[in-house]
């Protein structure tokens, strides 16, 4: 296991990611699904500790749960397990009537089985880790406790870990509930008296904190057939006899709290970021996330499916002085993004964040000063004042300048990795310590944070203009990431060749290169397993690619896997279009050129060299054809970027030319 991480420091942000499924929605479908008659397919089901807590708990309790793979594109490391789960719903009575259950540090998982295990009628010992045993469970253990269940608790009061014993449940009087310490608390309850099958009334004594999971649940639940008449924020009806049934196949919504990083990240550092997973119609809260972003200055787009962040048009991000009862997880990304506002930032009524996975006021607090913030806390607040010319180290707070590092403790919070990979796009290198973290929620986080910070160096030419070599021996010398475009596009026609698929059927040859079985071992290009490095180098597959480069669709099925090659510390990524649309943010943009007649000499030495056959007149004229054809096509033509670098290496040997694009990449301080 990696103890830490570093990120470099980082210039920008700008791109798009696809988001894991929300946590929230995860777990609650599960617990319904296995309630409820019939058997529920949910797709995209988060993949991450916090989900495999609860599959493992309601297998325990002898519920069905069948994993039905998802297909994730080979090559791509970003693991945001999309798969597919099917329940086979016990209609609200476990059949396993004795377990012990062990609940990790996952609330979303033992506040809700908690109420749905005790009115269940057997006997259960629920635990977590020891950081679980100190998150009160006892309003919820009240609340059950006046309806006549039995629950216990084993170590310290008003805490797990729990045993439950089987009971005469009575409905008779309204359960009367705090809302301040935690909403799962509610979310619980809500959830498991329906099985009670008798009418069940909630009151709330308190204010209710977190109102909008609230709705996450009490739409899930309708989804369920199960209908809770509401009075304001106050009561709760649950009316007689109603029983879950499964609504067939459900789809879980991208998760809204990690959105979050991405959208801050484009405010910071420029974006445009566009999350996909989650839109204008989310059932979330933390949607609304992106109003506190735009609040700040920052521009935001909302979508059915996506929501995009850019930094402000001008200026710095606004300080701000909010209430964030509404978005508790979420609000720790504004904690973050108010190092880089202009003044002092204020997020109020968030006393929940003391007793979540850490006292995350307190370990907010400890890290910010870190970088150089000034932080005052208070029982339901924090606010924060970033260092004046932004984190220490850097000029102005956006000139990268490399030092020692600032190592930053993730107290076992998820969301204090994730949010403090943010703190890298001022320039500085930030060192995340115990980053494995992020799986309760996000394993492939820092991938995707990766995928849309990583520094990117563009080298784009035409045939035999020497950059894959160059880019290569660049990527060498950085320590960076290397990507040979072109590579894609010949195994793309060879594959089309060898499956007997004509170069011109666009659909079909577009379908190949969106599942191309290629892996890339070393200096070994491996396609289904059999080594073509030598193969793809052919001239016919060099001719084949650049017939099939030319077909938008199969452009299209390779720009996702081209993009996922961006990961830390960075990239050198050679081909013809890496700067004008597969990477165009990239750092540095270099277009590198050279006379048709000193491309066609360079080709005429190599071929020879390898004591093959060569004409130099058949050479020139089949480079002129195919710089012709990767000019000319409709999408993607072979041109130089307004803001790349031009260097001409007709007179160069390799040398000259890779010290040439070294002194660009230097000048960009990468
Ligand atoms: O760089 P190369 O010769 O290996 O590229 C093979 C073909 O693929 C070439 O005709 C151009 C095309 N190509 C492209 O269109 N876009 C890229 N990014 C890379 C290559």
């Amino acid at each position: 296991m990696m103890d830490s991480l570093n990120l470099p420091p980082l210039r920008g942000a700008a791109g798009s990611v696809r988001l894991p499924g929300s946590k929230s929605i995860s777990n609650r479908m599960l617990l319904l699904a296995a309630l409820a008659e019939g058997n529920t397919e949910i797709r995209d089901l988060l993949d991450s500790d916090d989900t495999r807590v609860m599959l493992a708990a309601l297998e325990k309790v002898g519920v069905g749960v069948l994993c039905i793979p998802g297909n994730p594109l080979r090559g791509q490391g970003t693991a945001l397990g999309a798969n597919a789960y099917r329940v086979s719903g016990c209609g609200g009575v476990f059949p396993v009537k004795d377990a012990d259950l062990f609940m990790g540090n996952a609330g979303t998982a033992i506040r809700p089985l908690t109420a749905a295990l005790a009115l269940s009628g057997g006997h259960y010992r629920l635990s977590g880790v020891p950081r679980m045993h100190e998150r009160p469970i006892g309003d919820l253990v009240d609340g059950l406790l006046q309806i006549g269940a039995d629950v216990r608790y084993t170590g310290q009061n008003g805490f797990p870990p729990l045993a439950i014993h089987p009971s005469q449940v009575k409905l008779s009087a309204p359960i009367r509930l705090r809302g301040d310490v935690s909403s799962q608390f509610l979310t619980a309850l809500l959830m498991a008296l329906p099985l009670a099958g008798a009418e069940a009334v909630i009151e709330m004594t308190t204010e209710l904190i977190s109102k909008p999971y609230i709705e996450i649940t009490l739409n899930l639940m309708a989804r369920f057939g199960v209908k809770v008449q509401r009075e304001g924020w106050q009561r709760f009806t649950i009316a007689a006899g109603q029983r879950y049934r499964s609504p067939g196949v459900l789809h879980v919504e991208g998760d809204a709290s990690a959105a979050s990083y991405f959208l801050a990240a484009g405010a910071i550092g420029g974006g445009p970021v566009r999350v996909e997973g989650v839109g204008r119609n989310s059932i979330q809260g933390d949607v609304r996330f992106a109003d506190a972003l735009q609040a700040m200055g920052a521009r935001i787009e909302w979508g059915e499916q996506h929501i995009e962040a850019r930094a402000p048009a001008a200026g710095r991000l606004k300080a701000f002085d909010l209430d964030l009862n509404h978005i508790p997880d979420a609000a720790m990304t504004l904690a973050v993004a108010a190092l880089f506002a202009d003044g002092r930032c204020v997020l109020r009524n968030i006393a929940s964040w003391r007793v979540k996975e850490t006292d995350r006021i307190a370990a907010m607090a400890t890290e910010l000063r870190k970088l150089g913030a000034t932080v005052e806390e208070g029982a339901d607040f924090i606010a924060v004042t970033g260092p004046r010319s932004g984190i220490p180290g850097t000029q102005s707070g956006t000139a990268p300048t490399f030092q020692a590092g600032i190592a930053i403790d993730t107290y076992d919070d998820h969301r204090m990795a994730m949010c403090f990979s943010l703190a890298a796009l001022g320039g500085v290198q930030v060192t995340i310590n115990d980053p494995q973290c992020v799986n309760k929620t996000f394993p492939g986080y820092f991938d995707a944070f990766a995928g849309i910070t990583a520094p990117v160096i563009a080298i784009d030419g035409p045939s035999a203009s020497g950059k894959g070599t160059v880019a290569q021996r660049v990527a060498d010398a950085l320590g960076f990431h290397f990507l040979d475009s072109g590579a894609l596009y010949r195994l793309t026609a060879l594959a089309a060749m060898k499956a007997r698929v004509t170069l011109e059927d666009e659909p079909g040859v577009a379908a190949l290169a969106g599942q191309l079985p290629a892996d890339f071992e070393g200096d070994r290009i491996l396609l289904s397993g059999e080594d073509v490095t030598e193969a793809i180098r052919a001239e016919e597959v060099g001719v084949g690619a650049s017939k099939v480069a030319a077909l938008p669709a199969v452009r299209a099925a390779l720009l996702d896997r081209q993009r996922a090659y961006r990961r830390f510390p960075g990239l050198v990524a050679d081909g013809r279009d890496m700067a004008s649309v597969v990477f165009p943010d990239a750092a540095a943009k270099v277009f590198l050129a050279a006379s048709a007649e000193a491309r066609a000499e360079r080709r005429y030495k190599q071929l020879i060299a390898k004591g093959m056959p060569a004409n130099m007149h058949a050479l020139l004229q089949d480079l002129q054809e195919r710089d012709a054809r990767d000019a000319q096509r409709s999408v993607a033509p072979l041109k130089q970027c307004d803001d790349a670098d031009r260097v001409d290496t007709t007179e160069m040997d390799i040398e000259a030319a890779v010290a040439a694009v070294m002194s660009i990449v230097k000048q960009q301080r990468l």
